[in-house]
């Protein structure tokens, strides 16, 4: 195939090679926020994505999809336990979300994230023309932008972290702390979903390598690596006119129906992770049934938990949790006929989630830790009017955002309690003056504009590599 000129290179591409009970195989939209969000993105661009097809033992050719080049990098069986399950997803990932689940370190999972970032890195060598720009993204690929610059010093090269970066004094627990930071260094430019998420890692620099920090940079003699911060976002009028859509409209009535057209929807969105706060959040709310204040005749809690990563003991453990957890209480409260809580361990298509936030009066977004979180993005731009209320938890990037939203710390069993009675019951004009500056929030600040400000930084930091070494972004 052609070389491209602009290339994505994440651990998930676009869409998962699944096979069906009938032993077909077909592709699926991949799970997760990043995939949401950096489909517009290669839509609008194109250009080529280099990524993992969701199958284990099997190499795909390249393709054509939606206008842009689809690149598969295959991973054994082992490497799937070992990088995916293992380093990036049982190691990394609850370290960089404080640790809300122990991390656990294992010397054979990092030999096995070495060699699949370096076949990452070799493949997008491959397909980058001349001069391209690349843009690396998440933890599964830290070590890519320094493998990279190694093979092509030709390319200008981003990295995008969605997930949060940890405080110095976690981060320094990770026996590998260094070699992480001397990939990600490789890059031109860092992005980070919130400010204090580059400064950890340039706090991280100064304490741990011999590199000269200075201001947002850090100099590295053939190029200087910036850090800052870049919120991610949706495509905000896409899900708009996905949730104005007559497929949408009429699967809204027909959620309304099944559930027995319902005075009131209160709903939770959420990959199955316990960083998403499902423990919390499930039991404030049914306890909010137990005392009455929510009347279950009248009200329905609505909790979609997308399966993921279904192999990880700590995930394993949460599914078992949800489900003993969420049968207690339809089993103590509520009638026949009225489960206050309906619990679907399941993967919707995008319009049905679309009718679910136009249903939804109140969303509830609690996570103990998240990078951004999406779900409260969308569902600010799927719900019709100026009704609806978000429910929002501090730990995520959105709040810093957000700042309309009603605001909760998920570890406050109470407080969260008191916060979803008040979405509930405060005075419609003030509910709706809330909702308009969250509208105006996501419908300003989309994906399109995110990725023209980092990839405009990007270009500008290339022009100004061979002029100005020491020039910083922040002037
Ligand atoms: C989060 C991560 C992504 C990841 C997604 C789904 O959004 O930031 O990198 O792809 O979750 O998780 P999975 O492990 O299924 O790819």
């Amino acid at each position: 195939p052609e070389r491209s000129h602009f290339v994505v290179v994440a651990n998930r591409l676009p869409v998962d090679r699944v096979t069906t009970e009938e032993g077909e195989t077909t592709w699926r939209t991949s799970p997760g926020g990043l995939v949401t969000a950096l489909e517009p993105v290669m839509r609008k661009h194109g250009g080529a994505w280099v990524g993992w097809h969701g199958a284990t033992d099997e190499s795909v050719e390249p393709f054509t999809h939606d206008g842009y080049e689809i690149v598969p990098v295959a991973l054994s069986a082992s490497e799937f336990e070992e990088y995916y399950e293992g380093f990036s997803n049982a190691t990394l990932w609850p370290l960089y979300h404080d640790t809300v689940a122990f991390p656990e370190y294992h010397r054979e999972w990092w030999d096995a994230y070495v060699v699949v970032n370096r076949r990452f890195a070799e493949a997008t060598a491959e397909v980058a023309a001349d001069g391209a720009t690349v843009w690396v993204q998440d933890y599964q690929l830290q070590l890519v932008p320094q493998l990279l610059r190694e093979l092509r010093p030709d390319l200008s090269i981003g990295f995008f972290l969605h997930i949060p970066f940890p405080p110095t004094e976690l981060f320094q627990q990770l026996p590998w702390r260094r070699r992480i930071l001397e990939g990600l260094l490789g890059a031109d430019l860092v992005g980070f979903q919130v400010p204090g998420a580059a400064s950890n890692f340039l706090r991280l620099v100064r304490a741990r390598t011999d590199h000269r920090v200075e201001r947002d940079g850090v100099a590295l003699g053939d190029h200087t690596c910036h850090a800052r911060a870049y919120p991610i976002s949706i495509d905000t009028s896409g899900f708009k006119e996905l949730a104005e859509s007559p497929e949408a409209v009429e699967e809204a009535d027909r959620l309304l129906e099944d559930l027995g057209h319902p005075k009131r929807v209160l709903l939770g969105v959420d990959r199955l992770d316990y960083t998403k706060g499902l423990r919390q959040r499930i039991r404030a709310i049914g306890e909010l049934f137990a005392e009455g204040r929510l009347d279950p005749s009248e009200t329905v809690f609505l909790q979609i938990a997308t399966p993921s990563r279904e192999r990880v003991e700590e995930y394993r453990k949460l599914r078992d949790d949800i489900d003993l957890l969420v049968g207690r209480i339809n089993s103590e409260i509520g009638d026949i006929g009225h489960r206050p809580i309906v619990y679907q361990h399941t993967s919707y298509p995008r319009v049905k989630m679309a009718a679910l936030y136009r249903i939804a009066d109140v969303a509830v977004v609690t996570p103990l830790r998240d990078g951004m979180n999406l779900v409260a993005k969308e569902y600010v731009a799927c719900h019709p009017g100026t009704e609806g209320a978000l429910v929002l938890s501090e730990f995520a990037g959105a709040a810093r955002e957000l700042k309309q939203a009603y605001l909760v710390n998920p570890y406050d069993i109470n407080g969260m309690k008191d916060t979803v009675m008040q979405a509930i019951t405060d005075p419609a004009v003030v509910r709706r003056r809330r909702m308009r500056s969250l509208r105006r929030q996501v419908e300003t600040h989309t994906i399109d504009a995110w990725a023209d400000h980092f990839l405009g930084d990007l270009k500008r930091i290339g022009q100004a590599r061979a002029g100005n070494p020491t020039w910083s972004l922040n002037p």
